[in-house]
């Protein structure tokens, strides 16, 4: 009552505001920017691709389409970087540089992997070991082509067990919706 109707009790309780209000203000926001960081705290992923895929924009664009894997790349990492997502970007032609980029990215605490491992899909019981090797980071596999309406050998993958999903048939945009896939899963 003394401080209503006090002048200065207004202006004294606005700059000098009590301790415990202080503290619950610093509380509340270091709460608020905890969050903003999580959102916004980098992911690390890593695109791994097997054997011809660095021929893309070239072989057989009638299934695999005209734009080459380093302009795929690039749009992606231009379009995910705004959400934080920093996106690493591996080649090879041979097996057994696919199953060490696999462990390096367990080594690095890489947060998902997107992997086309090519033809490599269908033959390669090392790269299944592999892949349940570095669990739990979640391996997205990925085809360009849908592989299901192609040759019957294309049918058959020894890679998808291991995986936590599977992408195929839309183009070079299957690489979007898989790492848009590792983005939206929840962390084990
Ligand atoms: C592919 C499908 C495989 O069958 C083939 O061997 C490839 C590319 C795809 O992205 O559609 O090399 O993985």
């Amino acid at each position: 009552m003394f401080f209503a109707k006090n002048k200065w009790a207004g202006y004294f309780f606005r700059d000098f505001p009590h301790p415990s209000a202080v503290f619950f203000q610093k509380l509340r926001r270091r709460k608020s920017s905890n969050i903003q960081f999580q959102t916004l705290e980098s992911m690390k992923c890593i695109i791994i691709n097997g054997p011809n895929l660095n021929m893309l924009g070239q072989r057989e664009p009638g299934v695999y389409g005209h734009e080459s894997m380093e302009h795929v790349v690039c749009r992606l990492r231009e379009s995910f970087a705004t959400r934080g997502i920093e996106i690493e970007f591996f080649q090879s032609n041979h097996e057994g540089a696919l199953i060490d980029r696999l462990q390096q990215a367990w080594a690095e605490g890489c947060d998902g992997v997107v992997l086309n491992a090519g033809a490599y899909t269908h033959t390669s019981i090392a790269l299944h070991d592999a892949i349940r090797a570095i669990a739990p980071i979640p391996v997205v596999e990925v085809h360009i082509s849908n592989v299901h309406q192609r040759e019957a050998f294309r049918h058959t993958s020894l890679i998808s067990a291991a995986c936590r999903g599977v992408i195929c048939g839309f183009g070079t945009d299957s690489y979007r919706l898989a790492i848009e896939a590792l983005a939206q899963m929840p962390g084990e």
